[in-house]
């Protein structure tokens, strides 16, 4: 264990606001040990931008761990040269260039159809009526498993992700999520000989002519809708509820001071849809004081980073004019977010900007309260229009 110190955290508490706990975190423990997650925290962004890089210590080869026995192994669990391998073969289904091309047009349509659907109703909740099935829709496309609908595609990431999570052992989570994953292989299964007959940009498609090895494109099919889904659809409701919350900032869009774009880049950096991402500690080193020993779980605190004071001033408050270039919502190292450029045109091209277009007077009609502390994100925004 890191000779760190020790703070000690209520976990109801951190999962309804991890934030002020963690300002004080970077405040007088940058790098702490919390006894409750059984894990040391790097909270300051300078901390976690420098240190994720040197994957020789913070590895993320973590064997056994929970997330390999649900998805089997793949590349967010792999360091150097295997994990840049898994990447390269990815790249060609993710890259900027094929969501211009290919994705885009794909988004569109899927808003469109969801805002048809949408419009007689006069209102909805925007996180379970609109941004989980536009986030799973663009999922399904971009997979290539396009044999499941958004709403399995949203049960399958939850149950995996729970069973990762599933630290207490908890045999029926780890059922179901061993069954939405054996879901998604029966789904592979199904649409592998299609996009072999009729290839395609779908990551399906893109890794089996890359010849990675069946289990391998699975588990990483896995991992992407394990990653892929939540925070589309936590960035799309959270960032409607940032611009429908504060008036002041939409007006800055409207008037042209300021970009969707740079919105959906201050509201990631606000609420970081993937607050952390855990490492294993791969062989003794000293960082800013602290001793850290062969096998020490990490956790990586990107939302805490997004907030740092030293560089964001009134970080808690959403204002579109801040220079958001320190912010590392999407990580800073070699695990970088791979849909990162496919996650900004869905929510900040298409899904926010469309919505507030079709329905001008939309407002809140209600609270909307946020919740968790490795993901995190609005559970529920009621709106009218
Ligand atoms: C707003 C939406 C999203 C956010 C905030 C986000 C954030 C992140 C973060 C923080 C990481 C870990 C980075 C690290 O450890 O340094 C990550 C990894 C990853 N993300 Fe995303 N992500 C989003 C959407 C997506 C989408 C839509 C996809 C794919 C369709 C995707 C695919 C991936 C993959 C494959 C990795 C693993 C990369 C690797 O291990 O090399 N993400 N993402």
């Amino acid at each position: 264990m890191s000779d760190a110190p020790v703070t000690h955290i209520d976990p109801a508490a951190f999962t309804a606001d991890p934030y002020p706990v963690l300002a004080q975190m970077r405040r007088e423990t940058p790098i702490t040990f919390v006894p409750e997650l059984g894990a040391t925290l790097l909270t300051r962004r300078d901390d976690i931008h420098r240190e994720e890089k040197r994957i020789d210590v913070f590895s993320s080869v973590q064997p056994g761990g929970l997330m390999e026995q649900i998805m089997g192994l793949n590349m967010m669990r792999r360091d150097g040269e295997p994990h840049g391998t898994e990447r390269r073969a990815l790249f060609p289904a993710l890259s900027p260039r094929t969501v211009a091309d290919h994705w885009a047009p794909r988004f569109e349509q899927i808003v469109s159809d969801r805002l048809d659907q949408l419009a007689p109703q006069g209102g909805c909740d925007l996180v379970r009526d609109f941004a989980m099935p536009v986030s799973g829709a663009a999922l399904c496309a971009m997979t290539g498993l396009t044999c499941m609908t958004p709403e399995e595609m949203d049960a399958a990431s939850q149950q995996m992700i729970d069973a990762i999570a599933n630290y207490a052992a908890n045999p029926q989570v780890e059922a179901t999520g061993l069954a939405a994953s054996t879901r998604v292989d029966d789904a592979i299964a199904e649409r592998l000989p299609q996009v072999r007959a009729a290839p395609d940009p779908s990551i399906l498609s893109v890794l089996d002519r890359a010849e990675m090895p069946l289990p391998s494109i699975a588990a990483n099919i896995k991992v992407i809708i394990g990653g892929g889904q939540n925070e589309p659809r936590d960035a799309i409701a959270g960032l409607l509820w940032a611009l429908l919350a504060h008036p002041d900032q939409r007006a800055l869009i409207t008037s042209g001071d300021a970009t969707m774009s740079e919105a959906f880049s201050e509201y990631t950096r606000l609420v970081a849809p993937i607050q952390m991402a855990p490492r294993m500690v791969a062989r003794r080193d000293t960082v800013a004081g602290v001793t850290f020993e062969l096998g020490d779980r990490v956790f990586l605190m990107f939302g805490s980073a997004c907030r740092d004071e030293d560089h964001f001033d009134h970080a808690d408050h959403f204002d579109l004019s801040r220079d958001t270039s320190a912010a590392i919502p999407f990580g800073a190292g070699p695990h970088f977010c791979a849909g990162a450029a496919a996650a900004r045109t869905l929510v900040a091209q298409y899904a926010v900007p469309m919505i507030l277009d079709r329905f001008p007077q939309m407002q809140l009609a209600g609270p909307a309260p946020f919740a968790g502390w490795a993901f995190r994100g609005p559970t529920s925004v009621p709106v009218t229009w």
